[in-house]
């Protein structure tokens, strides 16, 4: 089933018999057709009794009519895939002709005013692969209900602007389940009989039902306590299956220093008396911020010295904050409706970004931030799926949790933190979560609250959260007579919903330097706020060198030609890490731009000039002492940011050029390379901090550009790192510099890993991306194979992602081999893969959807393939991604 889009624009709400005549939900929900919900409901008492056939859920809702709603009286509970037992109002059974049933709602037509109504259901979790509702990861039964998985659950209206107040019965058996958790406070448990117990929890605070959380297992437990400011003792739980307690330290130290952050940054305090995280092994997304009930995939929980990697412990690090900060910015304020997601996820992302910069080395935290806006976000911003930041419209919404909705999102909040200034910025986000405190608002209303707060102007600013797209500028300069004139345009392309844009309020940060790296003057930010504008500068004696967008201070791309002497100059000495790097990043991009051209047109590849170099050889003797930053200057850009130098990218002329700079430097500087590896080896054991990760970022680095070149002695000094490293950071970059490199080295490196984590399936999820992204003739051929490996387990999603995306995102050449058996391949795995798990699939849909931005014959076979999957019978999910692409 296509997604279908009505191109007249005209609108309407299906009845329950039309929905039905749909088979799926695939009608397409527009933010314009917003209405406040025809009945509120106080609260809810949900009782669970958990059996191996089936669980039998009860719920008990206080229901009364929305005082502010117009129009229909009808009640629609929204619910799927279960089967009704009874509905009764105020006590009273009602007959099979006082509501009306269909496959995805279960309508009253004219209920009382107010009334207590009595839903009871039966549900399945035992066979529930999707990931959404009551499921099985492992031993623990668990929840998950962003964004509409509590109608899984029970019928209920499944919009986060109902909110109530949850009381959470759970009974089940007491060996096979001695946990049981709910949100909120366990006010009661003890012995059901028959080898059963059960608990309540209450939740003294009214949420919207996708925060709601259940879990039962037996599980394994850390304890520890916070403190918070004004003297509340929070228990603090992380539970996990049996046998990985010990991989648990770190996020639980994380959790007190993002409670810490957000009290001394915020003034923001923890409000329940215990915070309770569930690690899983089986989930969709990283994490859930269900009100004092996480639920975590393990993968962002699990880091120990020898399991996880300095990435890992950061990413850990990082969602561990992201779900605690969700508990003002989404719980205590949510979304008035899903199109406003970015309310709580562009804002949590922000926090999160600040907390990330506060712990660690803030240029190289930043530097990674702009990275991943500039190789993902902008992709998505110029493909088939370009969306606002607040999307318009949507058919499933598990497919906008986008990393424009996220990154770009908080990147919108970072240019009014800006304009706003720290302190004042500050402020107003209290003055909203004041204002809206238990509420369920919009977008609209957070930048009303901001404009109150800080008395900026952000009208026009607005239109960051309506337009999709990624602003093009230009900047241009004249120097003549001491003055320098600085001339900035914008435009934004066509995306596939908007044709006409409307220019972008952008601030643009502007730094300028004399010949000898002294700044000349104030750094300055620029507001570009129409289509073109014009600065000018007097009392210089010469022409100074400019660096702009300094920071990255709008995520927009912008065109300003600078003289590889300029850029290796910037590089040198400016004085903002972000800046520095971006200079180094510019001077790699002009040669690999222009050498990619060249071997796409099959012309004498174009060599580097001696400008580069020299910029190398210079920091490699004088590196800054933020050893991260030297690590991240030495990176050449990646294969995708240099594609998207081109509207339609020739993945092998890339590939070749990055491959052949690479090994150009390695074969210059290779001397140099060895000595800042034996300079950055390990010299004690693993800490997790700035100064210690920076090291292992440059010694891999160096093992890296050497492996590029097979220099002498580094499979033998690779596999030693491998034997002798007391951390997962060091092994991991050893296997890194062996990947691709055939022999004995490799073969033992591999192999002993395989053996050595076999019972680690996360650490096995390392091995698998190696294993697909290993350049080989036969990848594909491997990558089948592996499929079929008992270490591959098809309904687990980080073992599909490990896989199937590290296949298609780490192996450019055999996922893009011209004959199309890579896409032919993916394509297999999604429709297999769309039975079980439709928002997995739908994810994996999304490296196929672009097909334009790809020359051909790849941009044709896989197209091919999209239309391959159009012709199936395919979820909502999957559809609507399938159909972006095609239209
Ligand atoms: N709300 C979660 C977060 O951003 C992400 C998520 C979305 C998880 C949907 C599960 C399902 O932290
Ligand atoms: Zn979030």
């Amino acid at each position: 089933l296509a997604a279908m889009a009505d191109a007249s624009g005209h609108r309407r709400h299906p009845t329950i018999q039309e929905q039905d005549d749909m088979t799926a939900n695939t009608q397409r929900k527009y933010r314009a057709d917003y209405q406040p919900p025809a009945y509120l409901i106080d609260d809810v008492a949900l009782d669970f009794d958990i059996r191996d056939t089936g669980t039998r859920v009860r719920g008990q809702y206080q229901v009364r009519r929305n005082p502010d709603a117009a129009g229909a009286a009808a009640l629609q509970l929204d619910g799927r895939d279960m089967q009704l037992h009874s509905v009764a109002i105020d006590g009273r059974a009602l007959g099979a002709d006082e509501y009306e049933l269909g496959e995805h709602a279960l309508v009253i037509a004219a209920p009382p005013s107010q009334f207590s109504l009595t839903i009871e259901n039966e549900i399945d979790p035992e066979h529930n692969l999707a990931l959404e509702g009551l499921y099985r990861s492992g031993d623990i039964l668990c929840t998950q209900c962003e964004a509409t998985g509590f109608s899984r659950i029970t019928y209920f209206p499944d919009r986060p602007d109902v909110m109530s107040r949850y009381t959470t019965r759970i009974e089940a058996d007491a060996d096979q389940y001695p946990v049981l958790l709910a949100n909120g406070n366990c006010v009661e448990s003890g012995d059901a009989g028959a080898g059963r117990h059960y608990a309540v929890f209450e939740d003294p605070f009214a949420k919207p039902c996708y925060l709601f959380a259940l879990v039962a297992g037996d599980l394994g437990m850390i304890r520890d306590s916070y403190t918070t400011a004004s003297g509340r003792e929070v228990d603090l739980r992380l539970y996990t299956e049996h046998g990985n307690e010990d991989q648990c330290d770190h996020a639980m130290a994380s959790l007190k220093q993002a409670m810490a952050w957000d009290e001394d940054t915020y003034g923001l305090e923890y409000d329940l008396d215990s915070y309770v995280t569930v690690a899983v092994g089986s989930f969709n997304m990283g994490a859930m911020e269900n009100k004092g009930l996480n639920v975590f995939n393990t993968a962002c929980i699990f880091a120990r010295a020898d399991t996880a990697t300095d990435g890992d412990f950061a990413l850990v690090r990082d969602v561990v904050a992201h779900e605690y900060f969700h508990n003002y910015t989404g719980n205590r304020v949510t979304c008035r409706d899903w199109f406003q997601l970015s309310l709580k996820e562009g804002l949590t992302v922000y926090r999160e970004h600040q907390f990330a910069i506060d712990q660690g080395s803030p240029g190289v935290t930043r530097i990674g931030q702009v990275r991943t806006i500039r190789e993902v976000q902008f992709p998505e911003d110029g493909g088939p799926r370009a969306h606002p930041v607040r999307p318009e419209s949507y058919v499933e919404m598990n497919n906008f949790y986008t990393i424009t909705v996220y990154e770009k999102g908080a990147e919108v909040i970072r240019m009014i933190a800006q304009m706003a200034g720290r302190d004042a910025f500050l402020r107003a986000v209290r003055h909203y979560l004041d204002k809206h405190d238990g509420q369920a608002v919009t977008i609209e209303d957070f930048v009303v609250a901001m404009e109150e707060s800080t008395g900026l102007d952000l009208d026009q600013f607005r239109r960051w959260y309506a337009q999709a797209g990624t602003p093009r500028l230009t900047l241009t300069t004249e120097f003549d007579q001491n003055q320098l004139r600085v001339r900035l345009t914008q435009s934004t392309p066509a995306t596939p919903d908007q044709s006409e844009k409307q220019p972008f309020d952008i601030p643009v940060a502007l730094a300028m330097f004399d010949a000898q790296g002294l700044p000349v003057g104030e750094p300055q930010v620029l507001r570009l706020n129409q289509a073109e504008q014009q600065w000018q500068f007097d009392g210089f004696d010469a022409q100074p060198t400019i660096s702009a967008l300094r920071g990255f201070t709008a995520p927009v791309k912008l065109d300003y030609p600078q003289s590889d002497a300029e850029l290796a100059r910037l590089m040198a000495f400016d004085s903002d890490p972000v800046s520095r790097w971006d200079a180094a990043q510019a001077l790699y991009l002009n040669t690999l731009v222009a050498d990619a051209r060249a071997r796409g047109a099959d012309q004498p590849p174009a060599a580097a000039p001696q400008a580069l170099f020299d910029a190398i050889e210079s920091l490699l003797a004088t590196p800054p002492d933020d050893r991260a930053l030297l690590a991240e200057m030495l990176t050449l850009p990646s294969e995708t940011r240099i594609g998207e130098q081109f509207d339609a990218t020739d993945v092998f002329a890339v590939n070749g050029a990055r491959r052949a700079l690479k090994q150009e430097i390695a074969r210059r500087f290779t001397g140099l390379f060895e000595t800042l590896r034996d300079a950055h080896a390990a010299s004690g054991p693993y800490v997790f901090d700035v100064a210690e990760s920076g090291r292992r970022r440059v010694f891999a680095l160096a093992l890296d550009y050497l492996a590029a070149i097979d220099a002498p002695g580094i499979r033998d000094h690779a596999l030693a790192v491998y034997n002798d490293a007391d951390n997962m950071t060091d092994r991991m970059a050893a296997l890194g510099a062996l990947r691709d490199l055939t022999g004995d080295a490799r073969t033992r490196a591999m192999t002993d890993f395989a053996e050595r984590w076999a019972d680690y399936p996360l650490v096995m999820d390392k091995w698998l991306r190696l294993q697909a992204s290993t350049r080989r003739d036969d990848a594909i051929a491997q990558v089948r194979a592996l499929l079929e490996d008992a270490r591959f387990d098809f309904t687990n999603p980080n073992r599909v992602r490990a896989l199937l995306g590290g296949f298609a995102r780490g192996n450019g050449e055999a996922f893009h081999h011209a004959d199309g058996q890579g896409y032919q391949l993916l394509a297999d795995e999604i429709l297999r893969l769309d039975r079980l798990n439709p928002q997995l699939a739908a994810a994996l849909a999304g490296l196929l959807a672009p097909w334009r931005r790809y020359a051909s014959p790849q941009g044709t076979a896989m197209r091919e393939q999209l239309t391959r999957l159009a012709a199936s019978d395919l979820s909502a999910n999957t559809g609507e991604i399938v159909a972006a692409g095609l239209a």
